[in-house]
């Protein structure tokens, strides 16, 4: 059965004590919630505080990111066992502010990929093409090399831990969410391609995430897809009562 998700990106944003808060409000608001699973997602500092206040509820942990190797002389690298020791179950690979801003390339994506399964954390792997692209008629060609790039290599079987976030790039933090259709197309070339590449089984299965501007003025129309299994939300996911409306319009 493919599961529904709702994952919230903090980005770099909240001190301690305001995602401690944060973390707090959205429990009160979700207790007891069983309509998809909910997951957010801290900055690394604020990890082990917010698992400290979500750990018995239903809300899993996520961390935005990770760096492959196991240990050693990495200044500044959170390893999956540093992550899992702090509580997560998720961990967000190759968003496009990583690829961006700090460089993450497909070779090094498939790297953090491999390290998160390894330890058992799920990935969330984030995909999705720049306004040029879409406008030079390229979305699915460079959505396909980056799948190939991440997942190069990838045994069916490792397949079946894994999320998928599809998010344009255009679409995340500018307000111009990608329309139903436009989401619904990424989404269903996403999993045929899945399909070809491992199979009926894993791409049925699979949860692909939209993410790109999500609110819960729009949330109800892009769930109504059937490929869309649930969001990656950025901004929305700061406000704990927007936070809770997406999530109740994931459950529909
Ligand atoms: P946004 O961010 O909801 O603020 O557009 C989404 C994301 O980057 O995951």
């Amino acid at each position: 059965m493919r599961k529904k998700l709702v994952a919230g990106n903090w980005k770099m944003n909240t001190t301690a004590d305001e995602a401690v808060k944060l973390a707090k409000e959205i429990k009160a608001r979700l207790t007891g919630f069983n309509g998809a699973e909910l997951l957010i997602c801290p900055p690394y500092i604020n990890l082990i505080p917010v698992h400290k206040v979500i750990e018995k509820s239903v809300i899993k942990l996520g961390s935005q990111d990770l760096y492959y190797e196991k240990s050693g002389a990495f200044t500044s690298g959170i390893s999956g066992e540093m992550l899992k020791s702090a509580g997560c179950h998720y961990v967000i690979v190759g968003h496009s502010e990583r690829r961006a801003i700090f460089g993450d390339t497909d070779e090094l994506i498939n790297k953090k990929l491999q390290a998160a399964l390894g330890i058992g954390l799920i990935p969330i792997l984030c995909i999705g093409e720049k306004l040029e692209d879409r406008e030079a008629g390229l979305t699915e060609k460079v959505i396909e090399s980056q799948l190939d790039g991440a997942l190069m290599g990838f045994p069916t079987d490792w397949m079946s831990n894994m999320v998928i976030g599809y998010e344009p790039v255009w679409a995340i933090g500018t307000g111009k969410t990608a329309t139903p259709e436009q989401a619904e197309s990424s989404h269903k070339f996403i999993r045929e391609k899945l399909t070809r590449d491992f199979g009926n089984q894993v791409a049925d299965e699979l949860t692909i995430l939209y993410g790109g501007s999500v609110n819960s003025d729009n949330s109800d129309a892009l769930i109504a897809e059937n490929n869309i299994d649930g969001f990656l939300v950025g901004g929305a996911s700061l406000k704990a009562e927007s936070f809770e409306k997406i999530a109740r319009s994931a459950s529909k």
